[in-house]
């Protein structure tokens, strides 16, 4: 696209105004907006102008594994998970391209010293669990590790300065994820800089087109299916090989770990069927009735919470690439450059960010078993410094479960 081009298509659009200042750039900077302006999803951006708002469809419970279902078949299961793993067949993706605005921090949350009386990093504990399996397999996984331009160069030398807590390098490949501009309520481009838009990053359900473009997982062609999981969850089995087998052995095209919600409203979203494929809920899509329906014996209905730990079929990954997933359009604090040119840091929402969400791709995925694990066992999110899914108790969870703080 030339520079003109450019020029004409911000016109058209309306978003003349983010030239404001280029006559006070520099050339290299010139280049580098004139690049960044290129590559602008407009069809994403124009949606700030009339939303993406899909209402659910027919939605009805999905049948999954029960925690004792599972108990009952642990050898074939482990069997099953041991053997792919020791063919190379699986990967380990880290979503860890999230600003963590509810943990208030700028470094990676994976970085957070979550110890009491020694030091524990988020990081390690993940790779702690993750190593548990590889020793016992006596494989490596291929570690694929997305960051976010924000905190890419941090998670990098963090991990590098504590040699990867012990996992081989020539496993862990580090990506990239996408950012996405943000917009005032008018749908106006906001500026974080003279030459440079306000961005975030995209949302983790870019996280299969961000790994394909960098063409890590084709260091690794052995592997089959991606085990994708969250940076929070301090108690995430990684690589479980219980959960590799059962759903490798259902046929499905993906497998998602569970937890039985504790009560109807508990904010997480909610695995069941929609037009008969399986999908994701968020928890206030359901409506008062369904989140209280309960079954014979007195179990929810829509009980089946998803926790951020999915396996997924690479070879299904990749026939469905190239399908859109919505675009969730979030109200939040965007700090912005104003029409003097000074940076203000809003006290209230003042505009909007687009993110597409892991949780939509199980709906491509045509098939997916959910897995219920025991929550006390491996759910233990760092979500705030306080309260709820906070610091204090994830730390409660892990001392629960043996780990020294
Ligand atoms: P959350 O949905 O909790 O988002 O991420 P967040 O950005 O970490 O936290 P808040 O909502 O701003 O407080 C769930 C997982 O998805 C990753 C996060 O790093 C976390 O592992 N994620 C989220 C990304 O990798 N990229 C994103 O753009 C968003």
């Amino acid at each position: 696209m030339t520079d003109n081009e450019i020029f004409a298509g911000l016109k058209a659009r309306g978003q003349e105004h983010v030239l404001r200042y280029f006559e006070e750039l520099n050339d290299a900077e010139k280049r580098e907006f004139l690049s960044r302006l290129s590559a602008i999803d407009w069809e994403t951006v124009s949606l700030a102008r009339g939303g993406e708002k899909k209402e659910p469809q027919a939605i009805r419970p999905i049948e999954g594994l029960t925690a004792m279902q599972i108990a009952r078949s642990r050898d074939e299961f482990r069997r099953a998970g041991e053997k792919a793993l020791r063919e190379g067949k699986i990967g380990a993706v880290l979503l860890a391209g999230g600003q963590g605005t509810r943990f208030g921090s700028d470094s990676p949350k994976g970085a957070f010293d979550i110890g009491v009386t020694r030091p524990l990093y988020i990081f390690e504990c993940l790779i702690r669990n993750l190593r548990e399996v590889t020793d016992h397999v006596g494989k490596y996984v291929p570690f694929f590790i997305m960051t976010s331009e924000k905190n890419d160069a941090e998670t990098r030398s963090f991990l590098r300065a504590h040699d990867y807590f012990g996992y081989p390098a020539s496993h862990i490949r580090f990506f990239v994820q996408d950012m996405a501009p943000a917009v005032d309520f008018q749908g106006k481009l906001l500026l974080e800089d003279r030459g440079k838009l306000a961005l975030s990053p995209n949302g983790n359900g870019g996280w299969f087109s961000s790994l394909e473009r960098s063409g890590a997982a084709e260091d690794f062609p052995a592997v089959e299916w991606l085990n994708v999981f969250s940076v929070d969850n301090v108690l995430q089995r990684i690589a479980d090989p219980y959960f590799i087998g059962a759903t490798l052995l259902s046929g499905m095209k993906c497998g998602a770990k569970v937890v039985s919600k504790a009560e109807p409203h508990e904010k997480v979203g909610v695995l069941c069927l929609e037009n008969g494929l399986p999908a994701v809920i968020e928890y206030y899509e359901l409506s008062e009735e369904m989140a209280n329906e309960r079954n014979a014996d007195g179990e929810l209905l829509y009980r089946f919470g998803v926790i951020l730990n999915y396996l997924f079929d690479l070879g299904k990954l990749r026939s469905v690439a190239k399908t859109r997933i919505p675009v969730h359009i979030v109200k939040k604090k965007i700090p912005y450059l104003d029409e003097k040119g000074e940076l203000v840091r809003p006290e209230e929402v003042n505009g909007y960010k687009f993110e597409t969400l892991i949780l939509d791709m199980i709906k491509l995925m045509g098939s997916c078993l959910p897995y219920e694990v025991v929550r006390e066992r491996e759910f233990a999110p760092v979500k705030n410094r306080t309260g709820v899914d906070s610091v204090e108790s994830a730390r409660a969870l892990l001392a629960e479960n043996g780990v020294k703080l």
